[in-house]
C-alpha cells in the first residue's frame, strides 16, 4: 500500500508513523484508518528491525482532532456500525500489537483522536495536548472504544464527567488523572518516547509481547487475568531467551535475547 496519510520514519528500529492531514488536523477519514491498519497489520510485522512504534500528528497544534466529521455526514442505515466496528478493530491492532507503541501527543487528542492515543500502551504529551470526547456536541457518541478506555484510565467518575459534557482535558490535568505517562516540551518528549523503547528492546522480545498479552487480558471480558498470567509464565519459561537471561545474571553479564 502507498501511504498518503501516514509519514513512516526509521531511526534505529524506531518507527515514527507521523499522520499527516494538516488542513483537517489529522482528522481520522476512511483513507487514513485504512493505512494506519495496513501499518500495523501487514507492514510492521514484516520489520525484523522494529523496536516499537512512536505515533503522532503532523504540525503543532494538533495530534488527531477526531474521526472526520465531513465523513459522517452521508452515513445511512447500518453504516454507522460498521465504521465503529471497524475503528474498534484498528484500534486493538495497535493495543494487542506485541511491540510499543507510543503516542505522541502533540495537540489536539479529540474523539477518535482521544480514542486512538489510548488504543497505545503509553503516552507522551506536549504540554498544549488537549484530550477529550466530544461526540455528544454533534449528537453522537464515541465509537472507537472511547465509551471504554476513558473509564479505564480516569475511573467511572472523571469519565463520565468528560464523556456527559464535552469538556476537555489539558495535559497537565491528563497526567493528574492517569491519562498520559509524562508531559513534556516536544524535543524532550520525542527523546523520552525513544528512549523507552530502546530500553525495552533491550528486554527479552517474547516476555515484552506476553506482558502485552496479559495487561490486555485485564480489560478483556470473560477472560480471566490470572489464568493468561500461568499460561504465559508457561510460554517464557520454555523459551532460549529465559535460559539466557538468567545464566547472564548467573554470569554477571548482560543478556543477549534473541527472541527464541
Ligand atoms: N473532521 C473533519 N475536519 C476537521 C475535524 C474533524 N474531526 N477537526 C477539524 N477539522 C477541520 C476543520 O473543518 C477545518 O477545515 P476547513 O478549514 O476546511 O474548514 C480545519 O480542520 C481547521 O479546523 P478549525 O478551523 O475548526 O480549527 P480551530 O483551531 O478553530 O478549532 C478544533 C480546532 C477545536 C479541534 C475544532 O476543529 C473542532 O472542534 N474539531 C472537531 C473535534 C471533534 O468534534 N472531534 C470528534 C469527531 S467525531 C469522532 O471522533 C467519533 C468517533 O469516536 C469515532
Amino acid at each position: 500500500m502507498t501511504y498518503e496519510n501516514l509519514k513512516i520514519d526509521n531511526t534505529d528500529g524506531i518507527y515514527t508513523v507521523t499522520i499527516t492531514r494538516p488542513k483537517a488536523l489529522n482528522a481520522l477519514n476512511g483513507r487514513t484508518m485504512s493505512e494506519i491498519k495496513h501499518f500495523f497489520e501487514e507492514d510492521a510485522p514484516q520489520h525484523a528491525d522494529l523496536k516499537g512504534v512512536i505515533l503522532t500528528g503532523s504540525g503543532e497544534k494538533s495530534f488527531v482532532a477526531g474521526a472526520d466529521i465531513k465523513e459522517f455526514l452521508g452515513l445511512s442505515n447500518d453504516e454507522g456500525g460498521k465504521l465503529s466496528q471497524r475503528g474498534q478493530d484498528i484500534f486493538f491492532s495497535i493495543e494487542r500489537f506485541p511491540k510499543p507503541v507510543i503516542a505522541l501527543v502533540n495537540g489536539y487528542a479529540l474523539g477518535g483522536g482521544c480514542e486512538l492515543a489510548m488504543a497505545c500502551h503509553l503516552r507522551i504529551a506536549t504540554p498544549n495536548a488537549l484530550f477529550g470526547q466530544p461526540e455528544i456536541n454533534l449528537g453522537i457518541i464515541p465509537g472507537y472504544g472511547g465509551t471504554q478506555r476513558l473509564l479505564q484510565y480516569l475511573g467511572k467518575s472523571k469519565a463520565t464527567e468528560l464523556l456527559l459534557t464535552a469538556d476537555n482535558m489539558k495535559a497537565e490535568d491528563a497526567l493528574q488523572h492517569g491519562l498520559v505517562n509524562y508531559v513534556l516540551e516536544p524535543a524532550e518528549a520525542k527523546e523520552k518516547a525513544e528512549k523507552i523503547i530502546h530500553k525495552t528492546a533491550s528486554k527479552g522480545p517474547l516476555a515484552i509481547a506476553k506482558t502485552i498479552e496479559c495487561i490486555n487480558a485485564f480489560y478483556a471480558a470473560n477472560t480471566d487475568g490470572f489464568a493468561k498470567e500461568v499460561e504465559a509464565f508457561t510460554e517464557v519459561t520454555q523459551t532460549g531467551d529465559f535460559i539466557e537471561g538468567a545464566t547472564a545474571f548467573t554470569e554477571k553479564r548482560k543478556p543477549n535475547f534473541t527472541g527464541k
